[in-house]
């Protein structure tokens, strides 16, 4: 764990095959790449050492060189064991960023490779660019081992805590302080998705949150954008790669309709399924029902649904006993962030169920009366398990957003109370505006009267904040 191992990728031989996809993925990617050309000469990232936990993808390999070429020191781990694409994470290794992530790791190696991009030299980062906010965990729990504080459970699951628990001892081992001059020179977390956001925030009101954080999440251009529009693309290209299944004509059951749930109902009704939605929230449900879904529990969607999708962001929503009413071949999966909001350890432990692997991320779980189920990417993030996650166009909107919080966390992180902050309107103005010309779109202008009669100036921001998009 200590060495200085430069890089730890599946195959370094993917590179080329790699960078042929990262220079196409440029293209698609305006808003960081106006980013570069605005800010790559002043390297407003001097001197800052960062590390990433998020999806190894190629979209995040354009984010990578970004923030390299505004001069930061970077380190790199995913932030789900199947998400890395390979030839992403070898293309960013060929240019020496010193990234730790390949498809199918173990949970293990997984929190290694979180410790590995945490551990810049004998000290940590300055900034943390955060999906879920596992490497935020770790730092802040690793501090609590140091100064011997009761541990308080932080996931559902029990055999992955313990993994946590064996990392943490294994650096205390190695070194009695590392966790204090990790947290010494920390400055800021931005943290991209909404289950992160939440841990942040419960830190915050729990007053063991360490540094100010940025809540890149909730900037228009990131959840209005990414996690609608994003999954209403992924979510279908994951179940497809997976198991090729026709789409029209079945039902589909969404537990969830946030953001995510939004994108991943339009994407399966575009393809002419009937789509039942699962809500606890009365103003989501009444959306999902003026939206023409229809809004019914799980419990009595059971017998209905060929395709169960949870994007919650909650515990136990497909349990066990969901799974053993299901029809023959249902396929169930998961979009939320982490992969307990299906019970997969249940399903597993169950006696008498028999797992048949497909392929890779595809399982076929036989229950003892006979009929089976399809599980992907063990219930993990789907889009991202079975396919390549989004598209680079709208990684753009989020990861510019992601730049900017960095930016702004290495000028003022030091001055700001620790709490948890969201950029400002203006900006997330002009982070859509940077997307704008590659679709053609022209904006309309105001004018001075107009300006003063709606209560704004001509240039923005065009919105209170109040306002919900
Ligand atoms: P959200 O908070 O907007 O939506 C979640 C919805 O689930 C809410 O409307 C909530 O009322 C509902 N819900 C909670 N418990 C429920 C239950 N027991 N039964 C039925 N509905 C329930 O969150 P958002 O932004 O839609 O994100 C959802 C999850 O997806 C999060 O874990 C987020 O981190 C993740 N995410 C995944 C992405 C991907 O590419 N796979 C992209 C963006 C977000």
């Amino acid at each position: 764990l200590f060495d200085n191992t430069p890089f730890l990728v599946a195959d370094p031989d993917l590179a080329d095959w790699g960078r042929k996809e990262i220079v196409i993925a440029e293209k698609e990617m305006p808003g960081l790449m106006a980013i570069r050309r605005k800010y790559g000469d002043s390297k407003p990232l001097k001197g800052a050492r960062i590390t990433g936990s998020l999806h190894m993808t190629i979209q995040t390999a354009v984010l990578i060189e970004t923030l390299v070429e505004l001069g930061a020191d970077v380190r790199w781990a995913s932030c789900n064991i199947f998400s890395t694409q390979d030839h992403a994470a070898a293309a960013v290794a060929a240019r020496g960023i010193p990234v730790f992530a390949w498809k199918g790791e173990s949970l293990t190696e997984y929190w290694e490779c979180t410790f590995r991009a945490l551990k810049h030299r004998e000290s940590g980062p300055h900034l943390i660019v955060d999906d879920g906010g596992d490497a935020s965990l770790l730092v802040h729990k690793g501090l609590e081992m140091e100064k011997g504080d009761k541990w308080v459970d932080t996931s559902s699951d029990s055999e992955e805590e313990d993994i946590i628990k064996k990392l943490l001892k294994k650096v205390r081992m190695e070194d009695d302080h590392f966790w204090r001059r990790v947290t010494e020179s920390l400055q800021g977390i931005s943290e991209e998705t909404t289950t992160g956001v939440n841990r942040l925030y419960r830190m915050a009101r729990e007053k063991t949150l360490l540094v100010p954080a940025i809540n890149v999440n909730d900037s228009v251009t990131k959840s209005k954008f990414d996690n609608k529009y994003g999954c209403r693309e992924s979510l279908a290209d994951g179940i497809k790669r997976a198991t090729d299944v026709m789409i029209a004509g079945k039902t589909v059951v969404i537990c969830g309709f946030g953001d995510v749930g939004k994108g991943c109902a339009e994407s399966m009704r575009g393809l002419g399924a009937k789509v039942i939605i699962n809500e606890i929230d009365p103003i989501c449900a009444l959306q999902a029902a003026m939206a023409g879904y229809v809004v019914k529990p799980i419990e009595d969607s059971l017998k209905e649904g060929d395709i169960f999708v949870t994007a919650t962001g909650n515990r136990d929503i497909i349990r066990l006993e969901h799974m053993m009413k299901m029809k023959d071949h249902a396929i169930c999966c998961n979009i939320g962030h982490f992969d307990n909001e299906i019970q997969i350890s249940r399903l597993k432990a169950m006696e008498g169920v028999e797992r048949t692997e497909v392929k890779p991320q595809v399982d076929l779980y036989t229950f003892p009366d006979g009929h089976s189920i399809f599980i992907l990417a063990e219930g993990r993030l789907v889009n991202l398990g079975c396919a390549t996650g989004h598209p680079s166009f709208v990684m753009s909107c989020s990861f510019s957003n992601q730049v900017l919080a960095q930016m702004d966390l290495w000028e003022r992180g030091k001055e700001r109370d620790v709490s948890v902050y969201t950029l400002p309107r203006k900006l997330d103005e002009e982070v859509a505006a940077l997307h704008l010309e590659h679709l053609g779109v022209k904006l309309s202008k105001l004018n001075e009267e107009q300006a003063e009669y709606i209560g704004v100036t001509v240039d923005g921001p065009f919105k209170p904040g109040h306002y919900r998009y």
